[in-house]
């Protein structure tokens, strides 16, 4: 009998633990204020090698590769009007977020048209401010005209990855390796022309003491909890299931291999992962007469070349928990691990970041888990009789 109260007592518990899944908005990028909040690179692409000068903020505006469109949306794309001399890069946008989120954040992007053709390598990432040390996640990256997307973390030696509670398929295991720990998406219209077919889709990324955890929706899946989700309404994610990729803390501390994160939306063409041997052989080797990346597809006519490498983006939130400190007891106990959807999270504040919009709902989501604590002793108190 004893065993018993102790027993509903915990699982009580644990529902108390549950019902506080929920995530307050911290910043909206969105609307004709998208570009705030945004440090333009300014320089050619000295970090993955591809042949691309990513223009800084003013060159992107009159050039007209960094804009918000007729339906607010955000446009970020590859130069498709200059005909390229041979030698020359092609122009490009590559913006980093001045906020930077900590761990305890959630980052929801709904997206439209992602870039794609031969030579094209985009992505939507975040990193540290020392790379690797700190860390960094890729959540939408795909290169040339690959079926799918892939999500991955890179690290410093010491986190690995297993195939746990997640839909994609593992690829790579050691996140220190220059490929990173990658995860395939399995499931359909990812990337390419079928992403944008389907009506294009959301990623949402949960950035927690527990693991990291990616999951994506094309757009007729977006669960209703992100549908129905405005700028300023927090958002509960207890009903998201199981994530396409998680990245968990048994194997990878995230808390010791991650820092807070600045997000990053680039596009570039070539490169040291589209523009090589196999990679860009395997489905854009004959899309010109040299077999190059460079010479076939960057030097020339921007179009059709290019006419579907842009990003058509709805909005990016940035969120974060509301919570107390999380019970350090309850993290790392296999039943949370395993759902992520349970888990605790830290409540640091997104440095940088305005945490005007932590208030929303927290007090609702407090007075909820006391009333179920409240109840679970209630409960157990009732089972002694
Ligand atoms: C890339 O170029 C920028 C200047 O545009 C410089 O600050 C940075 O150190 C360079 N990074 C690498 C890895 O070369
Ligand atoms: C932007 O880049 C162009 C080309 O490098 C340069 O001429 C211009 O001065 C830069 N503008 C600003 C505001 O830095
Ligand atoms: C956003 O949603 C919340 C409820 O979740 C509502 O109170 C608020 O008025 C909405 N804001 C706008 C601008 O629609
Ligand atoms: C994870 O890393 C943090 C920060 O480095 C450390 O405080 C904590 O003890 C580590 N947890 C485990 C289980 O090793
Ligand atoms: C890629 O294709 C080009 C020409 O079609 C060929 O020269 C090169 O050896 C191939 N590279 C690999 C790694 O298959
Ligand atoms: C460039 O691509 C856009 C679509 O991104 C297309 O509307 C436009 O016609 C293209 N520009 C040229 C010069 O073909």
């Amino acid at each position: 009998m004893l065993r018993l109260t102790v027993f509903s007592m915990l699982w009580f518990a644990a529902l108390a633990v549950s019902a506080v899944a929920g995530y307050d908005v911290v910043r909206d990028y969105s609307g004709q204020t998208f570009f705030s909040g945004w440090d333009f690179y300014g320089g050619y692409d000295n970090l993955t090698l591809g042949d691309v000068w990513w223009l800084n903020q003013s060159d992107a505006t009159s050039q007209g590769l960094a804009y918000i469109d007729s339906e607010g949306h955000a446009i970020i794309k590859v130069d498709n009007t200059t005909n390229v001399p041979l030698g020359q890069k092609r122009n490009s946008i590559r913006i980093t977020s001045q906020d930077a989120y900590d761990v305890g954040s959630l980052w929801i992007i709904d997206v439209n048209h992602i870039p794609y053709g031969c030579s094209v390598w985009p992505a939507f990432w975040s990193f540290g401010p020392n790379w690797p040390e700190d860390g960094e996640i890729d959540i939408i990256e795909a290169i040339n005209v690959m079926g799918n997307n892939q999500m991955a973390i890179h690290t410093t030696e010491g986190c690995t990855h297993g195939s746990q509670n997640q839909l994609g398929t593992t690829i790579g295991t050691d996140c220190s390796l220059p490929a990173g720990c990658v995860v395939a998406e399995t499931s359909p219209n990812s990337y390419e022309s079928g992403f944008a077919a389907a009506g294009g889709g959301v990623w949402a990324t949960q950035f927690d003491v527990s693991g990291i955890y990616i999951w994506f929706w094309s757009r007729p899946n977006i669960p209703a909890s992100i549908t129905q989700a405005n700028a300023t309404s927090s958002i509960d994610i207890s009903q998201w299931g199981t994530p396409h990729a998680s990245f968990l803390s048994d194997t990878c501390n995230i808390t010791q291999y991650f820092s807070p994160q600045n997000l990053v939306i680039d596009i570039t063409l070539c490169g040291d992962w589209a523009g090589v041997g196999w990679n860009y052989n395997a489905t854009c080797g004959n899309s010109g007469p040299t077999g190059l990346c460079y010479n076939d597809c960057v030097a020339g006519p921007g179009s059709p070349r290019y006419d579907e490498a842009y990003f058509d983006i709805s909005y990016i939130r940035a969120y974060t928990t509301a919570l107390p400190s999380p019970s350090a007891t309850l993290i790392g106990s296999p039943t949370l691990i395993s759902s992520p959807t349970l888990s605790v999270t830290a409540s640091t504040a997104n440095n940088r970041g305005s945490s005007g919009a932590r208030k929303l709902d927290s007090g609702r989501q407090i007075r909820w888990s006391l009333f179920i604590s409240v109840l679970s002793v209630a409960i157990g108190a009732l089972s002694i009789l």
